[in-house]
């Protein structure tokens, strides 16, 4: 009696041939799911080729009336996304050749730079950075390590300035108000967050 219930609940041994198959299953199943993986991945990759990301949405704002932007001046602007930008006037002018847009966050570390009239430079008195009127660093360790200030597109249309600038809300690398520069101040030491002011 006793001997039958075992039979009974207790499958029969698998033989070398039934253990054969169920490993060769499992190998098979693993290799499909690796195969699945990689083609998966380079599928991403090739979809990315393919598709690549937008580009931040863009717009153009009002600077100034052009009689109203005196000669040898610079506008501090802050764009939607909290970029701060220096829009210059160079000369008397009514053309872009006139007129400068450069970032104003220093390469280097994050200063600040300002317009020198005198100078026809863009000065960050961090480190004695400057740079050209292009925004391509002249002096200081921007220009040993041959960095510039990005540009930002400018249009004139009827006597009136305008810029194009990222309307996304937050600034990648822009700096708080109250981040203290100049020289020996460190902007690398205090935490940077976007700020939102036009
Ligand atoms: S942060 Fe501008 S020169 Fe160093």
């Amino acid at each position: 009696m006793t001997g039958r219930n075992d039979e009974a609940g207790r499958a029969p041994d698998a033989g070398p041939e039934e253990r054969r198959g169920f490993l060769g299953k499992v190998s098979g199943l693993a290799m499909s799911i690796g195969l699945i993986g990689g083609y998966g991945a380079f599928g991403a990759v090739a979809a990315r080729y393919l598709y690549p990301a937008k580009a931040d949405p863009k717009s153009w704002f009002f600077v100034a009336v052009l009689r109203e932007f005196e000669v040898g001046s610079s506008i501090a602007y802050r764009a939607p996304s909290g970029a701060r930008i220096n829009i210059t006037r160079r000369g008397v002018g009514e053309s872009l050749a006139d007129f400068s847009a450069l970032s104003s966050t220093c390469p280097h570390l994050g200063c600040q730079v300002h317009w020198e009239a005198v100078n026809e430079r863009y000065f960050c008195p961090c480190h004695n950075g400057a740079f050209d009127h292009e925004g391509k660093a002249i002096a200081g360790p921007p220009a040993e390590a041959g960095q510039r200030l990005s540009t930002f597109p400018l249009k004139i249309e009827k006597g009136v300035l305008y810029i194009e600038v990222p309307t996304a809300e937050l600034a990648q690398v822009e700096l708080a108000d109250e981040v203290p520069t100049g020289p020996g101040q460190d902007p690398c030491l205090f935490q940077r967050f976007p700020t939102r002011e036009v």
